[in-house]
């Protein structure tokens, strides 16, 4: 299995170009189940993630094609054609490895009356249930039955219904699934405490593209006009905030400085906000935020919130920051139990950090050293690799898939940038 190694102490300097939004790809690809004319994504990025989902939609009676990105450019294009399903059922073994796969549940129910879809199961960041997913379907008309591990969801007469569902948690995933069922219910829907997600915003807009009817969009009410169908479309993936606010944690961790081309600042303000609080310079322009930081860098106090909040997927980066920090930090997950997995691989890496129930105090120490740690989940990952970029010694970062979920051409577009990173494999 491969290996990051990463020689720590180096300022990271230049631009860093950001790819296309993981987490909108895995919620745009499945809106092609709904038509039968090409939907063609532009800016995808190439991972793991968009990758498996590919396959689930082939297994599906999708055809993908998929065109390499030009030169000095990172992005994919992909179309995406289902002239007609050919399976309804995403099996367990695709939806085990991979979370989002019960996001075709919602299209699939919508374009053929029926889906048949296993139940994820835990995961490594806590056990993240599905029931939001189904009772938001159930209120627009969908029944369900559960039985062997999966849930076969089914519209009566072949169509959706509508109606109207009010979430009593916010949920990203459950929100996306309900959405692409109702654009072509029989009638309207209205989704109350939606989630905000800038993801669920570039849903929101594909789906138009195709001809949905969607009225809130960027708000947490949205309202659905059922359409009889839709039709193909052209869109681009929005930029991944994630992958952005990651490198801006490089940048302030290494006391360097990074060009984030093509990061939306809109998109990551709560980010920028903190990364601005512990004394991190931050510069957005059309195009671009440009990240830099000269000495130490100040504690903070933050707790994770759906957006417009503090995005979870951003804590165990920060939380490496501020292990090097000029005093005590204080985080709190209120998203997901069980995501302070990074913890004790960063404190073999010399951090004094000290978890009780969903809160960590971290407490900044002069310097990191650096340490074989293992990668245990995707964001985790990429706080073993910020720790790393600036600890004394060598790092190797060892379960490096987890980054390969999300993080496209990592050790690329950190070398460029003055990083001492390679990957290497066991032989
Ligand atoms: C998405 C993101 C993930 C991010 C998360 C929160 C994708 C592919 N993943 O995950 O990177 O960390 O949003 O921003 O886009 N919940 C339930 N029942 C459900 C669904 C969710 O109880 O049916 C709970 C979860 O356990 C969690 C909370 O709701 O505590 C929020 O989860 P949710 O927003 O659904 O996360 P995902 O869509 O899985």
């Amino acid at each position: 299995m491969d290996r990051i190694l990463i020689r720590g102490g180096n300022r990271l300097s230049g631009r860093l170009p950001i790819s296309g939004a993981k987490n909108a790809a895995l919620t745009l690809m499945p809106c092609a189940l709904l038509t039968d004319e090409p939907l063609v994504l532009r800016n995808l990025p190439r991972l793991a993630d968009v990758d498996g989902f590919g396959h689930l939609l082939n297994q599906l009676g999708a055809s993908t094609r998929v065109e390499g990105a030009r030169p000095g450019e990172f992005g994919r294009v992909m179309t995406i054609r289902v002239g007609a399903l050919t399976s309804t059922e995403a099996p367990y073994d695709i939806v085990r490895k991979m979370r989002a796969s019960i996001l075709v549940l919602g299209p699939v129910l919508a374009r053929a009356g029926e889906a048949r879809v296993s139940l994820p199961g835990g995961c490594a960041i806590g056990n993240r249930p599905i029931d939001l997913h189904l009772k938001a379907l159930e209120a627009i008309g969908a029944e369900l039955e559960m039985s062997a591990g999966y849930v076969t969801a089914r519209a009566p007469g072949g169509r959706l219904a509508g109606g109207r569902y009010s979430f009593p948690v916010v949920s990203v995933g459950a929100t996306e699934n309900v959405l692409m069922a109702a654009v072509t219910a029989r009638g309207s829907s209205r989704i109350e405490n939606a989630a905000r997600e800038p993801e669920i915003v570039d849903l929101c807009r594909c789906l138009v593209a195709m001809g949905a009817s969607i009225d809130g969009i960027g708000t947490e009410t949205l309202e659905i006009e059922g359409r009889e169908r839709l039709h193909g479309a052209t869109y681009a993936v929005m930029p991944d905030r994630i992958e952005a606010g990651s490198y801006a944690c490089a940048a302030a961790i290494t006391g360097g400085s990074l060009d984030l081309a093509g990061a939306s600042a809109d998109d990551m303000a709560a980010t920028l906000v903190a990364l601005r609080e512990a004394g991190v310079t931050v510069e957005a322009y059309k195009g671009g935020v440009k990240v830099s930081a000269d000495g130490p860098l100040r504690p903070l106090t933050l707790s994770t919130a759906p957006f417009p909040g503090f995005a979870t997927d951003m804590q165990a980066q920060f939380m490496a920051m501020l292990a090097l920090a000029d005093g005590a930090s204080v985080l709190t997950e209120t998203i997901f139990e069980n995501r302070y997995m990074h913890v004790p691989e960063l404190a073999r890496m010399g951090a004094d950090i000290h978890v009780s129930g969903r809160t960590a105090v971290v407490r900044g120490v002069a310097g990191l050293t650096g340490a074989p740690v293992m990668a245990t989940d995707l964001r985790a990952s990429m706080s073993l690799i910020l720790a790393g970029l600036a600890a004394t010694g060598e790092t190797q970062v060892s379960r490096v898939y987890h980054l390969d979920r999300g993080y496209e051409r990592l050790e690329e577009k950190l070398s460029a940038v003055g990083a001492d990173i390679e990957r290497v494999g066991d032989g």
